[in-house]
């Protein structure tokens, strides 16, 4: 569905729902939340293909239009929160700090397996998984593999699972996962991250196991590939053991 269908519907759902509420006289409040809820999950759990900036337009035009309107007189000035603690509960600010909410591009990972050649049920975990974008694509690139996915925020995560129903997903912190039963890890996180991804790679992954990270370089590491990503960005691959990059700039 080409952009920006799938806001104009959903903002249309959402506006649907709240005067469709407010018309059998129920609380201004109860309408807006529905209507945010409405407008949220389409932003969620969308089938199609979206950035994350497309699916934050999603989930806050309708509030934001409501406000706008002024239309909504009578709904308390705490009502407004309401839009803000979903969006808490969504991002919880130890994900945020990791990493906001950006998903793998679809058909970035295509390709992948030339590189890294993994044994039939190989143990594949994508450390903060989201909505499971980048699952997808992995299990589209290894399609035997036996794929699990950890994720700290709640609704993503189960959001995740009901997108994902091949992959195992658990709702933990990346950093506290076990990584050593895995011969991939797959991390699309910040560049901030990556020394810490780096270490704990370093220290948990066998011999032979791969980190993949998109488009954040692990700059201390000398990378064993790079597979291009068609729109221009890299997937950045070590195997264990790693080598350090020579003048690599030391680990926090
Ligand atoms: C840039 S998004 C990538 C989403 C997914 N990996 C993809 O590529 O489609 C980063 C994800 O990591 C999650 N995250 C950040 N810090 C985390 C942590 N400490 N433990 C688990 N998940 C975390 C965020 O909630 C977010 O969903």
């Amino acid at each position: 569905m080409p952009w920006p269908l799938p806001a104009l519907l959903t903002w249309a759902a959402a506006w649907a729902v709240y005067l469709g509420l407010r018309g059998l006289d129920a609380p201004a409040v109860v309408a807006l939340l529905c209507g945010a809820v409405i407008g949220a999950l389409p932003a969620c759990c969308s089938p199609w293909p979206l950035s994350g900036w497309r699916r934050v337009f999603m989930a806050l035009g309708f509030p934001l239009s409501l406000a706008a309107s002024g239309a909504a007189t009578d709904v308390p000035a705490w009502a407004w929160l309401l839009p803000l603690g979903a969006l808490v509960l969504l991002y919880p600010l130890k994900a945020w700090r990791d990493a906001p909410f950006f998903p793998t591009p679809p058909g970035a990972l295509q390709g992948l397996k030339r590189l890294v050649p993994l044994p039939d049920s190989a143990r594949v975990l994508e450390a903060g998984c989201g909505l499971g974008d980048g699952l997808r694509e992995l299990h589209a690139e290894f399609p035997r593999a036996r794929l699990e996915g950890v994720e700290w925020s709640w609704p993503l995560r189960i959001a995740c699972q009901w997108r994902c129903g091949f992959a195992r997903i658990t709702r933990g912190d990346l950093w506290k996962t076990d990584w050593s039963p895995h011969q991939l890890v797959y991390v699309f996180q910040r560049p901030e991250s990556m020394p810490r991804a780096v270490d704990k790679a370093a220290r948990e992954l066998a011999a032979g196991a791969w980190m993949a990270s998109l488009e954040f370089e692990a700059v201390q590491l000398e990378p064993d590939a790079c597979h291009d990503c068609p729109d221009g960005r890299q997937v950045w691959l070590y195997q264990q053991p790693f080598r350090p990059r020579r003048h690599a700039t030391p680990t926090a």
